[in-house]
């Protein structure tokens, strides 16, 4: 066991300490506390420990909403309240930022709820019990409550851990819960091969209103993994200017519905009279918000079930297409700004290259993960200046955001 003081925060929300002169990174913990820890994991230019005891806590110390906050992975800051989580944040993006150069002004916009706000979750299953792992291991703990899902979604997991536990299904690997409009989705995710042994399912009454789904496969979201509707509506839907429009469940959603209107508000004033590429268009809404002041709207999407969702937006003004960025974006001539939402991994460089070689004016590049914005950001800044830069809160209590550059050809 150490007595580690800890002197920052890292980009991921974990309290900075040194050891020997090695950094150690202790989750869970704030800057000025010191905390008896056990290094749990040795790299050659740094360790991470597991916080054992605050000795000295910060004045900024809370106790957490969530019994599982200590063990889980899901939240990096419940421990201190959300005007500090914010402040952590702007620090953290600001240092980011300024390895790019940028040292300008940052937009901060929170949340309205800091809890109840996702409308996803994601839940191992083991032995009949439902849960999730443990911060920085695969380790498996059981899920009693889930503070930062909303009520919707909590309803149904109380649902779920019934079910599971009553082994009324077995083989399933994972179960989603997403909530869009009034609906909501539970989907059970078994290996590929699993189909065949998954039938005569008993108890899905249980589930009364909400829809059930079996998906066969690695990940949900793949367009390889089947997914089939056991119980309920095969769809979920939710009204849009007086009409009501169906989704599948394993098409992508922003899961803070709130900070995700602020988003797609934010892009929008960037879209008035002008030829837009929304990349990475998901499931065609913001392709949708965008043509009422766009001159046209192309929806560059790969995944099928969100294609199929984005084609219930008709427009005149309005192309969706299903295929990758990176095929798709090169035959578009007219295109005077590009939006990129892309996932984690960020924009392939032969994307990058195309909007560059094309002269695409003004680019708004939207993005959940630093260090792939950060790579980008620098193949873009040889070509193109920040204009605006805001960041959305979209996942509070976790060291996560959503941020939004605005950059305009040089
Ligand atoms: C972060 S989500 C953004 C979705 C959308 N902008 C929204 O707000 O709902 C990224 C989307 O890009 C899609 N995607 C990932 N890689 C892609 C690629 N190479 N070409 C086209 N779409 C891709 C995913 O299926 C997913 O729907």
């Amino acid at each position: 066991m150490e007595t580690l003081q800890i002197f920052d925060l890292s980009y991921d929300g974990s309290g900075v300490a040194k050891k020997d002169g090695k950094v150690v990174f202790v989750p869970k913990t704030l800057p000025g506390e010191v905390v008896e820890a056990e290094i749990v994991k040795e790299y050659a230019s740094f360790s991470l420990a597991d916080c054992k005891k605050v000795l000295q806590a910060s004045i900024m110390r809370k106790p957490a909403q969530c019994p599982h906050f200590s063990v889980c992975g899901g939240c990096d800051f419940q421990h201190c309240g959300y005007a500090e989580e914010q402040q952590f944040k702007t620090n953290n993006i600001a240092k980011e930022f300024s390895k790019v150069g940028y040292n300008g002004k940052i937009n901060f916009v929170q949340s309205p709820n800091r809890f109840f706000y996702r409308n996803k979750i994601k839940l191992e299953i083991q032995n009949g019990k439902v849960g999730y792992n443990k911060a920085k291991t695969h380790e498996f703990f059981e899920v009693k409550t889930c503070p930062i899902a909303n009520e919707k979604v909590q309803k149904a997991l109380e649902i779920v851990k019934k079910f599971v536990a009553s082994k009324a299904v077995e083989g399933a690997k994972s179960c989603y819960i997403k909530n869009v409009g009034e609906d909501i989705a539970i989907c059970f995710l078994f290996p590929k091969n699993a189909k065949n042994h998954v039938k005569n399912v008993k108890n899905l009454q249980i589930f009364g209103d909400f829809s059930v789904f079996f998906a066969f496969g690695e990940v949900l979201e793949s367009d390889s993994t089947k997914v089939e509707c056991v119980h309920g509506k095969d769809v979920l839907q939710q009204k849009f200017d007086g009409f009501v429009a169906s989704f599948q469940p394993q098409a992508f959603n922003q899961v803070n519905d709130a900070v995700a209107a602020f988003l797609y508000e934010h892009i929008l004033k960037f879209a008035k009279n002008k030829n837009v590429v929304n990349a990475y268009a998901g499931q065609g809404l913001l392709t949708y918000m965008l043509s009422k002041s766009a001159k046209f709207v192309y929806g560059i999407e790969m995944q099928k079930s969100a294609h199929l969702a984005a084609q219930q937006f008709v427009a005149k003004n309005i192309k969706h297409i299903c295929g990758k960025v990176e095929e798709k974006l090169p035959l578009i001539s007219d295109a005077n700004l590009v939006v990129l939402d892309p996932a984690r991994e960020g924009c392939k460089a032969s994307v990058l290259g195309s909007i560059i070689e094309k002269e695409i004016p003004e680019i708004v590049y939207v993005s959940c993960n630093f260090s792939t914005l950060v790579r980008d950001l620098k193949t873009l800044l040889k070509f193109y200046d920040i204009q605006d830069v805001t960041v959305f809160d979209m996942f509070p209590c976790t060291a996560g955001l959503e941020t939004c550059v605005k950059l305009i050809k040089k």
